[in-house]
């Protein structure tokens, strides 16, 4: 039987991060953390992946200290003393594992609607008052909204590193704030922060340097980026590979040490005429370290059929709020997934030739929090399929 490849079970080195395994736990939402507050499951859920074999743990999404931030309820958040002190168990918990772990930092912009979060009455906030072309939400966000945003970021990034995170991961991606100010079909804004693609990256740009000065210049930060929206997943952040450096370039120039390519396939070319996938751009263009993502062990895509993202939007546009339930149906409606040797698609020759440097796994390590271990011995038929149900509770 054959064997994942010994190079994602090798241990990976960069300034100032040293890793056991090349293999990241993808950043999950679980809308299990009542009061923005980590809960008293989550150190053991974490540290059980590191136990099985992930050397980087990214957390899931975590709103940071500023009103407007949030979308949703039972998120975490990174500020005040309650989730500091449960993150910080957390904290503990992958390191006496013998992993290392992020937080990923979220502000929501035009995805919120008002009704949720510390304060229920705000609007959203985002780029130029818009979830999508033709689709208005919340308002345009004033140079002092910008300012106080980046400032939530920088304060979030600082608690963080005092808490013992080994690194920051910016979400930048998936049609939130960060990716609102990118992508056109959001912003069209007329001032500094709209225009091109360079104007749109501006925003992005100002934030990864406040984070980058709020943290020093030895603490690893991470920048989640996708072409898709939830808005749109046929948008595309990038047409060539030329737009791509226009992004990620200052992105890397303002502090960025590693980018976080989420993709649906991994196996997929990202550009025509060559087979590197949007990871392996990121590394080529920038030579920072490259984490490539999606559906590693499963043969079905994060947001394919009714997946997540469409039902999400159904229930913004619905104007109601999707209960608990219904987003966990909404992430989890993603058909059961068988997974095994299939699911690698060549994974361990991309590794090889170093087109990206870590693999993030989502989905089928929630199923089985031991699948490093599995995969190293070759176990594919031990391999648990994803469902949806196992999203109920911290496992
Ligand atoms: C996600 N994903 C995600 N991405 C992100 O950047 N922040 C997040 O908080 C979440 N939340 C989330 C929750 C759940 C339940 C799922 C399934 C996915 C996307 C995730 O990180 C990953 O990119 C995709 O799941 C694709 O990887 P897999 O699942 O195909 O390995």
């Amino acid at each position: 039987m054959k064997k994942a490849s010994a190079r994602i079970f090798s241990s990976f080195e960069m300034p100032s991060l040293s890793l056991p395994s090349r293999i990241v736990m993808a950043p999950m939402t679980r809308y299990l953390s009542p009061g923005y507050v980590p809960s008293p499951e989550a150190p053991a859920y974490y540290a059980r992946r590191v136990e099985g074999g992930v050397g980087l743990v990214i957390t899931e999404a975590t709103i940071v200290d500023e009103p407007h931030a949030t979308a949703y309820e039972d998120v975490p958040g990174m500020y005040g003393e309650e989730a500091a002190t449960a993150w910080k168990a957390v904290v503990d918990a992958v390191h006496a594992a013998g992993g290392k772990i992020f937080t990923q930092l979220w502000h929501t912009g035009a995805i919120r609607k008002p009704g949720v979060g510390p304060q229920p009455e705000l609007p959203a906030l985002s780029p130029s008052g818009l979830l999508m072309p033709g689709v208005p939400s919340g308002r345009e966000m004033s140079q002092s909204d910008i300012e106080a945003v980046i400032a939530s970021f920088a304060r979030a990034a600082a608690l963080a590193t005092t808490l013992g995170f080994d690194g920051i991961e910016i979400h930048g991606a998936h049609g939130y704030l960060v990716d609102q100010f990118l992508w056109e079909g959001s912003n069209q804004r007329s001032d500094a922060y709209g225009g091109d693609l360079e104007s749109r990256n501006r925003f992005p740009v100002e934030l990864v340097s406040a984070v980058r000065a709020a943290v020093g210049p030895s603490v690893p930060i991470s920048f989640r980026f996708s072409q898709w929206k939830q808005q749109d997943y046929s948008a595309r952040l990038a047409q060539s590979p030329e737009e791509l450096e226009k992004v990620l370039l200052p992105l890397a120039n303002a502090g960025v040490d590693i980018f976080h390519a989420s993709t649906r396939r991994f196996w997929e070319p990202e550009f025509p005429g060559s087979d590197l996938n949007l990871a392996g751009w990121a590394r080529k263009i920038t030579g920072k370290t490259a984490i490539s993502v999606g559906s590693v062990c499963l043969d079905t895509d994060f947001v394919d059929g009714s997946g997540s993202y469409e039902k999400l939007m159904q229930d913004f546009t619905d104007s109601e709020h999707a209960t608990q339930e219904e987003l966990l149906e909404s992430v989890g409606h993603l058909m059961s997934t068988s997974a095994g040797a299939a699911g690698l698609h060549g994974l361990e020759e991309r590794l090889d030739r170093n087109e990206f440097d870590l693999v993030a796994i989502g989905r089928a390590l929630i199923a089985n929090p031991d699948l490093p271990i599995l995969l190293s011995k070759g176990k594919w038929e031990d391999v648990r399929p994803y469902d949806a149900e196992m999203l109920a509770e911290l496992r």
